[in-house]
């Protein structure tokens, strides 16, 4: 049979539009992988959903899935993801994050205009936390007052064993009262409840993930905007409370770093109470640096254990895992790889913090690791960014450092933490962010 008579008889077929279409497709698929220069994906993407089963069916949390995945050879310890319709590169090794924090700031520093954030900041006008609005006397003093005032909750518990997250949270959320507008909550005020309960919610929501971040079109559909709702709610508390006190100040309110504090001190009282050597030397150093006054932002310095004890805390929890997502302001590039302008970037901390090339046994929570022979702190770790770096560097970094050296000092010397029979310690299944379950704690005075 001639060729143009095999070619009239398909191009009479019904069914050469649908083929012909196919076949381009196709082409264009293959093609569109082969001079795909940007890091590899390690599974495969589902139309619409990406890689969200591959993620939801893994045994392990996603930032530990991802570390291991990152130390295939093939992987080069970078690679992309997709989320719903987001793709993002992610970082795995030191090097890498140093490449794109540091040497290619300006590259990395944008921010995906992702729906929920882009919604509560009110089409991204959240405008950073300044440095020096909490420095000073005024932040010793506002401190110290709250973590008295939780000691004070702390005595009047006796022997029983309680759930410490409640006071955690007091502490916190009175600091950030008491700097904003120089006001602090009791325990049972019904303003405090109705923030702590709307926040638990809200952050509930948020550390899943919320569904029309990465699927744009279900931001359509009313049912499926509740856990948005719950964030809104949680922002409109906070606004309320602080409008009431400070109406001008309404549009600076900045909602990151909320929760860090707490969860900073959730995981430094769980890790005392599993390790009692720790907190006989926590108790030791304070003893000897401050003996009975209270510690001030000076003190910092000599209470070197401490630190390295905090630095510990930072490292093993990595509570901020991803810490927020970046995008690329430009085409750029990281190691070999090519990633074009808009590409979404994910940092693992805790693959930094976990790497076994830069920590030994990294499972093992051990202060001294920041130390020197003589006591004294260490020079800054190869592989340790809990707040990350670069042009979008946490913004609150001195001030929750300051915070907490001020705040666990005051705690050491005065209280001891007994493990109760009940305690139990883990961690919330949200896969995105690395929290504590709430436990219970008994305390003792010392002295
Ligand atoms: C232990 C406590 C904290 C940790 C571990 C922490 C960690 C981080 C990390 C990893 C980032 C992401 C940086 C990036 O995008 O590369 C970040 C961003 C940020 N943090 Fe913190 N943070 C803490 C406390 C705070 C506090 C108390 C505040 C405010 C009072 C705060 C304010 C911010 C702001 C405003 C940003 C965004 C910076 C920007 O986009 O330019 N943080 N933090």
């Amino acid at each position: 049979m001639a060729w143009s008579s095999i070619w009239s008889h398909f191009s009479n077929s019904p069914s050469v539009p649908l083929l012909t279409v196919g076949v381009l497709s196709l082409v264009w698929y293959v093609t569109s992988i082969l001079n795909d220069k940007r890091p590899p994906f390690p599974w495969i993407r589902l139309p619409l959903i990406g890689n969200i089963i591959s993620l939801q069916f893994s045994k392990e949390k996603a930032f530990v899935l991802f570390y291991k995945t990152s130390k295939k050879p093939e992987y080069d310890k970078v690679f992309m993801i997709k989320i719903g319709g987001l793709e993002f590169c992610v970082i795995n090794h030191i090097e890498l994050a140093r490449e794109a924090l540091m040497k290619k700031q300006v590259d990395f520093a944008d921010r995906l205009p992702i729906y929920s954030l882009m919604e509560i900041s009110q089409g991204g006008k959240s405008i950073a936390l300044g440095q020096n609005f909490a420095s000073g006397e005024k932040l010793e003093n506002v401190v110290q007052k709250v973590t008295n005032q939780a000691i004070d909750l702390l005595k009047g518990k006796g022997n029983e064993a309680f759930v410490i997250k409640p006071v955690l949270e007091l502490v916190q959320f009175n600091i950030f009262t008491g700097l904003l507008f120089g006001k602090e909550y009791d325990f049972d005020d019904p303003e405090f409840k109705q923030f702590m309960n709307a926040t638990r919610d809200a952050l509930d929501a948020f550390g899943s993930g919320l569904a029309a971040d990465v699927f744009p079109w279900l931001r359509f559909f009313p049912f499926q905007s509740s856990g948005l709702k719950r964030l809104k709610h949680m922002i409109n508390i906070f606004l309320e409370l602080m409008e009431k006190e400070l109406k001008e100040h309404k549009e600076t309110f900045d909602a990151a770093g909320l929760d860090t504090i707490n969860a900073s001190l959730q995981f430094a009282i769980a890790e005392v109470i599993m390790h009692s050597d720790v907190q006989e030397k926590l108790a030791t150093e304070v003893d000897k640096v401050l003996g009975s006054r209270t510690p001030a932002r000076s003190d910092r310095v000599k209470l070197s254990y401490t630190e390295a004890f905090l630095c510990e805390v930072f490292r093993k929890e990595t509570f901020a895992v991803f810490g927020v997502p970046l995008a690329t302001t430009c085409d750029t590039t990281i190691g070999k790889y090519e990633l074009p302008k808009g590409t979404g970037v994910l940092i693992n901390f805790w693959a930094l913090h976990h790497d076994p090339d830069f920590w030994e046994n990294p499972s093992e929570f051990r202060p001294e690791r920041f130390l020197q022979d003589n006591g004294e702190l260490a020079p800054r770790p190869d592989s340790f960014l809990p707040f990350s770096a670069g042009k979008r560097v946490c913004l609150g970094e001195n001030m929750a450092k300051s915070m907490l050296m001020i705040i666990l000092p005051t705690l050491f010397q005065q209280l001891k933490f007994i493990k109760p029979d009940s305690f139990e310690f883990s961690y919330e299944d949200s896969g995105l962010a690395n929290i504590a379950k709430p436990y219970k704690v008994c305390v003792e005075m010392r002295n």
